[in-house]
């Protein structure tokens, strides 16, 4: 109680010492209140999530290189869409994110005859994936497996995904290769004795369909390594195999699922076993899946992962991440990104697209934030060695050619438009700064 005992003086003392702090406090929301005006919106200061630092670190960068007439330092100031707008040059997404994971889009085999879609891939991307001709249904000939007549050995015939492969290796692209195993687009002659095709075949035994799974990977893996040596560096061992409505505790996909179901229990690991005995040296292999980010799905993916990493099977998790614009929330998205950068595996971002119904300005804004959103997340986490992310590939180039676009609802969810313009969301993707991010 000492500023009591000093009396009238002590008071006075006391008055100006409170008029000091109130004069500070005034001069600090005064500050607060200019530089929220500046030009730097609420966008920023509503976020507290530590990612925005990152935008807000680069903002400031190019906001004082302004002001000091600096140089312009383009990857600093993230102007992309200003540059776009002087030169007609746009920025490659590759480039752009070369220090942090390599950028790839999914093609569909006829995208590789139209010169103006195979210019803008090779300007902005490093990998490309096959979206359907490296599945099974493709890969297996059902006529060259009857006239080979080995019960043991299906065929294989990859004329289809050679498109694909050439694309790359002429263009010096990298390629994931998707997917070896998977519940669906894989014909059920490949279950059923002898290869039969009818309604009443019947399903192989665990032995046979064990040589069967280990011949078929042998064979994919073998051809594409010996002919395009180096160009797959990441498979998609197993896609698909968490099923959380299946309602098993360790969330395995058990419905509908011909590997489950003439395998076993263990038809995932015993996948990536014969994927490592045939990889080449330095693929990774990885499990890939939708919905990566939803609890009830993280926990099991996790575990699966975990146990697979154990046995020195896995390199990575897919996350395929086909999300919306409200959904999922960030925070639980980076959640799961953090926790699966516990298992020191790698994590690739394998079908990136963000389901927009409309082509409105407003709904391409909100797209164009989002995928703002999503890289600044992954660049950060990056950054941050919180996740290892070593891909972004985005499931689709044109908006004209989606698979969320049905006949009677389309969708406009990727980065450029039919006429292969640059839309906002590929500003958006690039974290430029006139992307507003709400
Ligand atoms: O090739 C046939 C054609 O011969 C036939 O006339 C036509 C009639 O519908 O179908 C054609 O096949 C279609 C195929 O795409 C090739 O265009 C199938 O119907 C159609 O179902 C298939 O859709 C693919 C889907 O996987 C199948 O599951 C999508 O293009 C492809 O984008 C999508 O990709 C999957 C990933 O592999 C795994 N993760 C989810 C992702 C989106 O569903």
């Amino acid at each position: 109680m000492h500023y009591l005992r000093g009396g009238k003086n002590g008071c006075q003392e006391l008055i100006k010492g409170f008029r000091k702090i109130l004069l500070l406090i005034g001069i600090t929301l005064l500050e607060v209140v200019f530089v929220s005006c500046d030009g730097k919106g609420a966008d920023e200061q509503v976020v507290t999530d530590p990612i925005v630092t990152v935008e807000n670190n680069n903002t400031e960068k190019s906001i004082n290189n302004k002001n000091e007439g600096e140089a312009m330092d383009i990857a600093n100031k993230k102007n992309y869409k200003e540059l776009y707008e002087e030169t007609g040059e746009l920025p490659s997404l590759a480039k752009v994110y070369s220090e942090y994971f390599t950028v790839g889009v999914a093609l569909a085999g006829f995208d590789f005859t139209d010169s103006k879609k195979t210019d803008l891939v090779i300007s902005q991307f490093n990998s490309i994936t096959c979206e359907n001709e490296m599945k099974a249904d493709c890969t297996l000939s059902l006529e060259a497996t009857l006239a080979k007549g080995d019960e043991e050995c299906p065929a294989i015939n990859m004329e289809r995904a050679e498109v694909a492969l050439n694309f790359a290796k002429d263009n010096g692209l990298g390629m994931r290769g998707h997917t070896l195993v998977w519940y669906s687009q894989t014909p059920k002659w490949l279950f059923t004795v002898g290869y039969d095709t009818s309604e009443e075949a019947k399903l192989v035994t665990r032995e046979v369909m064990l040589k069967r799974m280990e011949n078929y990977i042998k064979q994919v893996m073998e051809y594409t390594n010996t002919n395009y040596p180096g160009i797959i560096y990441a498979w998609d061992v197993v896609n698909e195999a968490i099923e959380p409505g299946d309602g098993r505790e360790d969330g395995l996909r058990v419905k509908n699922n011909y590997w489950y179901e003439v395998v076993g229990n263990d038809y995932i690991e015993m996948a990536f076993t014969y994927a490592r005995k045939y990889a080449a040296p330095g693929q990774k292999l990885f499990y890939n899946d939708y919905n990566t980010y939803e609890k009830n799905k993280l926990f099991t993916t996790y575990k699966l992962a975990e146990n697979l990493k154990e046995k020195g099977l896995i390199d990575g998790i897919g996350m395929q991440d086909h999300i919306k614009l409200d959904y999922p929330v960030l925070t639980d998205y980076e959640y799961a990104l953090k926790k699966y950068g516990e298992l020191g595996l790698e994590i690739q971002i394998t079908e990136l697209d963000i389901d927009a119904k409309e082509d409105t300005e407003e709904a391409q804004a909100k797209l164009a934030a989002r995928y703002k959103k999503v890289m600044m997340t992954l660049q950060s986490l990056k950054e941050k060695e919180l996740a290892n992310i070593t891909n972004v590939t985005i499931w689709g180039l044109t908006d004209d050619r989606t698979w969320l676009s049905k006949e009677d609802s389309p969708s406009y969810p990727l980065l450029f438009t039919q006429e292969f313009k640059a839309k906002e969301a590929f500003f958006g993707a690039l974290q430029d700064e006139s992307v507003k991010l709400y």
